[in-house]
């Protein structure tokens, strides 16, 4: 039998895994890096990081070249490697490229990505039905997920109806699994949410909130800041209670007292994360929290609520023909309730944040009935994405 080698090729892999080898030596910085990667860009990167030992760089993914033109955002203290590691790495890359194939090298490493977040929704889990399943998978996906994203935000409706404590404790053991990997993990309130139980379970986990009787968090994102509010409408009497899972959202009292004071002192840029879309905080005055939003250094609204991968533009009430005074609103997938079904990954770099659906799946109303439109959807949607620039 006659070997068909490309001798050119082969030659090509066997420079692009040995060059990190070379530059490593030439840098003083131990360099693991890919095809695509070039070596300017890596010197680049290690002259703005002096003090960081390692250069990391995907072999295949399509979005880490923004990482160089950025490479003050490259947070690459989590990835420090040992020699050994990186000898290891280096040889089964050479392996790799001997065998004509542009391997990722780092594939059993666990490292994590600062700039990456994932952002879920509208879990809804419960013991006995599919929900907690369905949940099992994506955080299966977002743990294959390499580098791991540093944290995962879930914004609101962790329970599957009236927020009992055994919907949460169903979940914990799932939600555990991001956790035990070393992924934050930051919770949003949701209508079908009751702080009290979502506290017992998961008081211990949850930072610390910034507002009294609510669960409101702050997290550095490196360039912007993304602060999740609390727009849950708890129901004020246990008959309410019975049939009060399915409200508006709310923000009044001192959560809203202290976001209009957020609104003004902040000048870092930032999100505003909640369970509810703008448009239904009803309880609150929604167009003078949008008013305030636009007049501020917020970058856009985030929320779960509607079970669908979609975007809007905000605009301020009083707009005038030719204003182009926007920003923008995302709202986010169930991770298998009903809807639209899968994850977002959001990836933060010095301008800009870059917000990917990761479509798993789309049903109406259960997994176990479905239409053709069901598949419509679900393709329609793949690979969308949406930009926030600040
Ligand atoms: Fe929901």
């Amino acid at each position: 039998m006659k070997l068909n080698i490309n001798w050119r090729e082969f030659g090509i892999q066997i420079l692009k895994a040995i060059w990190p080898v070379i530059a490593g030596a030439l840098t003083g910085a131990t360099v693991v890096t890919a095809p695509g990667c070039t070596s300017r860009a890596i010197k680049q990167v290690v002259a703005a990081q002096p003090q960081n030992r390692l250069v990391r760089h995907c072999f295949t993914c399509k979005e880490r070249p923004e990482m160089l033109r950025y490479p003050q955002l490259h947070h690459m203290q989590e990835a420090l490697m040992t020699r050994r590691d990186f000898i290891t790495n280096t040889t089964a890359g050479l392996a790799a490229a001997a065998l004509g194939g542009c391997v990722q090298t780092l594939a059993n490493s666990r490292r994590f990505d600062d700039t990456l977040s994932v952002l879920i929704s509208d879990t809804h889990v419960h013991a006995d039905s599919y929900q907690r399943e369905r949940l099992t998978r994506v955080v299966d996906e977002i743990l294959r997920l390499d580098p791991l994203p540093r944290r995962v935000f879930c914004f609101g409706d962790i329970a599957f109806l009236r927020g009992p404590l055994e919907d949460y404790q169903a979940g914990r053991p799932v939600f555990q699994r991001l956790r035990d990997a070393g992924i934050e993990l930051i919770f949003g309130m949701g209508n079908h949410d009751r702080r009290e139980a979502f506290g017992e379970v998961w008081g211990d986990c949850q930072p610390k909130s910034l507002v009294p009787g609510h669960w409101v968090s702050e997290t550095n994102l490196g360039p912007c800041d993304l602060v999740m509010l609390d727009t849950l409408h708890e129901p004020d009497t246990p008959e309410a209670h019975t049939r009060g899972w399915i409200t508006d959202g709310q923000l009044k009292g001192v959560q809203r007292e202290w976001l209009d004071a957020e609104l003004k002192r902040r000048t870092r840029p930032f999100f505003l994360c909640a369970h509810h879309p703008l448009d239904e905080i009803t309880d609150g005055d929604w167009k003078a929290i949008k008013d305030g939003l636009m007049a501020s250094a917020c970058i856009g609204w985030i929320h779960g609520h509607d079970h669908a991968w979609k975007h809007r533009l905000i605009a301020p009430t009083k707009r005038r023909w030719g204003d182009n005074n926007f920003k923008r609103s995302l709202c986010l997938p169930s991770t298998g309730h009903w809807g639209d079904i899968g994850y977002v990954t959001f990836r933060v770099s010095a301008h800009e944040a870059r917000a990917s659906y990761c479509a798993m799946d789309h049903y109406f109303p259960t997994p176990d009935k479905r239409t053709p439109m069901d598949a419509d959807l679900l393709e329609e949607k793949r690979n969308a994405f949406m930009t926030f620039r600040f």
